[in-house]
């Protein structure tokens, strides 16, 4: 069983869309535990995980298959998306605003009453098993004006707005990650929660529970705290890792202090 920290009443959720069959949506910041939640989900309820990761260049071909010549036969040859319908999976698009229009387009017949994928050029049509599920995730903090999900897509979903845990759980999660000290998780955890309500990182996308996990892996294998939460927490933070002073004795004091969480 993966090792996954609840954040509210978001298994239940998942687990009433995938009896009711509604395919889920999940926002959340990067490293916020979006793609641990989807494991963690296929694992409890015994479905596999098939991840699609969404691009621009990613066409509705890559997403149900296409004819491939092999050894001098054309023959049709299943996409990913295909094969997890087939297999009654648990399908995971991964930033799914990255995805064209037409290339999501393909998937409205599979997402409401239908539960079918059309495969016109293989002159298919396949009914989705009542295990099959499509699960998408994005971070609403990448969104621009070009790339918006149309409403016809978004209202097809049950959207779960995933968020960092409270601190008392975050820490949990990395111990239970690293095996580190707790309460060197806790310090871990307050640097970051010192940084997300900086105004100084206002600019930034926060440090996500990803990088204190990584931190924390540092310090496991011995490094010391500020060493770890400079080049895990600090540093990321911006594309060219020059981070402001200020920022920097406001992690340090997050990580110094002496009050619990
Ligand atoms: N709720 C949680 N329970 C346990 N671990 C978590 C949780 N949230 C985050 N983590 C830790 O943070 C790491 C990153 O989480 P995950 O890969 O699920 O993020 P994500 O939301 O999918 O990010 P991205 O948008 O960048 O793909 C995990 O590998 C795990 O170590
Ligand atoms: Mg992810």
């Amino acid at each position: 069983m993966t090792n996954y920290f609840a954040n509210g009443n978001e298994v239940q959720l998942f687990e009433q869309a995938y009896t009711r069959k509604i395919p889920v949506m999940l926002t959340g910041p990067t490293g916020c535990g979006k793609t641990r939640f989807v494991e963690h989900m296929g694992s409890l309820l015994g479905r596999p995980v098939v991840t699609i990761s969404c691009h621009d260049d990613l066409t509705s071909s890559d997403l149900v298959g296409r004819f491939m010549v092999t050894g001098g036969d054309v023959v049709w040859t299943d996409g990913p998306l295909t094969r997890a319908v087939k297999a009654g999976a648990i399908c995971y698009l991964d930033e799914v605003v990255e995805a064209r229009h037409d290339s999501l387009a393909i998937l409205h017949s599979l997402t409401d009453h239908r539960r079918t994928l059309y495969l016109d050029r293989a002159d298919e049509v396949i009914t989705a098993p009542d295990e099959f599920m499509l699960v998408c995730s994005y971070n609403p903090a990448y969104r621009s004006s070009l790339k918006e999900l149309k409403p016809s897509f978004r209202q097809r979903f049950a959207t779960v707005a995933m968020r960092y845990l409270p601190p008392e759980r975050e820490a949990q999660a990395i111990v239970a990650e690293t095996g580190i000290d707790p309460a060197c998780a806790q310090r871990l955890v307050r640097c970051a929660i010192a940084i997300r309500t900086a105004e100084e990182a206002f600019h930034f996308e926060p440090p996500s529970t990803r990088v204190l996990v990584t931190a924390a892996h540092f310090i496991a294998a011995g490094a010391n705290e500020v060493e770890a939460a400079e080049a895990c927490i600090l540093a990321p933070l911006s594309t060219d890792g020059a981070i402001s002073e200020g920022l920097r004795e406001i992690a340090a004091a997050g990580l110094l202090a002496v009050d619990t969480l």
